[in-house]
């Protein structure tokens, strides 16, 4: 049912813990089964140089927030924002579908994190991309 890849993540999983002065921190609740994860980066010049994660979940959820670390550290913020729920699931070799749900929790903490980075900097996300649009809108002539 579940991958070897996926089996050696949730038995050994990377980067647990927490980081003492993160630069932001993502909680988030999975609806579906009540399972939570924590997930806490440490960014500079725009990099995640250190991700940790701790989850009270599944083993799913584990294998997946253990896998979400590896994929988002080293990354620039913007490259980690892009990291979706299937890239985890195909980083582990596939999830059983009954399991996908669980790597929503991973995706959406780590994009909380950086969410809260971006509201300590005072960077607000919706004029970022409402500036985004307009500059569209400019080039477009309209
Ligand atoms: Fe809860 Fe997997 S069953 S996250």
């Amino acid at each position: 049912m579940y991958t070897d890849r996926c089996m050696d993540h949730f038995r050994n999983p990377r980067n647990v813990g927490t980081i003492k002065n993160p630069d932001g921190v993502g909680r988030v609740g999975n609806p579906v089964c009540g399972d939570m994860m924590e997930i806490q980066i440490k960014v500079k010049d725009e990099v995640i140089t250190d991700i940790k994660f701790r989850t009270f979940g599944c083993g799913a959820a584990i294998a997946t927030s253990s896998m979400i670390t590896e994929l988002a550290k080293g990354k620039t913020i913007e490259e980690a924002l892009k990291i979706t729920r299937g890239d985890v699931a195909d980083a582990l070799e596939g999830l059983p579908p009954i399991k996908m749900h669980c790597s929503n929790l991973a995706a959406d903490a780590l994009h909380s994190a950086i969410q809260d980075y971006y509201k300590k900097k005072g960077i607000k996300i919706e004029p970022l991309r409402k500036k985004e649009a307009d500059e569209h809108e400019h080039a477009a002539g309209i």
